[in-house]
């Protein structure tokens, strides 16, 4: 299956969307959430892209692909590749997932998605409700009926190793896939079955 790439977005459509976003990181006074050259982070890059946060429309838009009668309480949201944990922490301030957990290879921003979850929290006790963890995508292993979202973190080779360790607890328990700038859905939509595809902003939904 191929799926075309829309590398031309509008602007108008770019400076709506960034304004919504700096709205809510400027309201909750986030930190890092300008985008960082892999080159600067403190990992080997490998395949690995650039970190920069997701626009908040774009996991609006990603949910509204999911069944509408899906109950979200039944899963738990992992967010692969997460940086400095804003993504995770709009997924918690606007949709009611069982739990919420953040991984990023990079110390640097999971330090720095720590110090949003306590700014979002207002120094009170933060909600056990979400985590974020240092981790390579390579050695992960899901154990949770998940909604996995991503935002274009890596390749296809990393991509197919996370895939290879996680497909058959992700099909047993009909766990489902958002993904945002989704450069190798081409490649993975084998994995399962694709519910929907934006082709304007490139956001793909599989159910696995
Ligand atoms: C485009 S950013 C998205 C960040 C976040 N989801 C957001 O929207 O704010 C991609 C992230 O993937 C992370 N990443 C890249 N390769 C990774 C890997 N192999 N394992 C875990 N995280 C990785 C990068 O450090 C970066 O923070």
């Amino acid at each position: 299956m191929n799926f075309i790439h829309n590398n031309s977005i509008d602007r108008k459509i770019r400076i709506e969307n960034e304004k919504f976003n700096n709205r809510w990181i400027n309201l909750n006074k986030f930190v890092c959430y300008q985008s960082i050259s892999k080159n600067h982070l403190d990992f080997d890059n490998f395949d690995s892209t650039e970190f920069m946060v997701v626009w908040f429309k774009n996991i609006d838009r990603l949910i509204k692909m999911l069944p509408s009668k899906l109950d979200f309480y039944e899963y738990s949201l992992l967010d692969v590749g997460c940086g400095s944990g804003i993504s995770t922490l709009y997924f918690l301030q606007n949709y009611q997932f069982k739990s919420y957990l953040g991984f990023d290879k990079s110390k640097y921003l999971i330090c720095n998605a720590e110090k949003n979850k306590e700014i979002f929290f207002k120094g009170k006790d933060p909600s056990s409700k979400i985590k974020f963890e240092v981790c390579d995508a390579t050695n992960f292993k899901i154990n949770q009926k998940s909604i996995v979202f991503m935002f274009n973190p890596f390749g296809l080779k990393t991509m197919e190793k996370f895939f290879f360790n996680n497909l058959n607890f992700l099909k047993k328990s009909s766990s489902y896939f958002l993904y945002a700038n989704d450069l190798c859905i081409s490649s993975i939509a084998q994995y399962g079955t694709i519910l929907a595809r934006d082709n304007i902003y490139n956001l793909s939904c599989i159910k696995f």
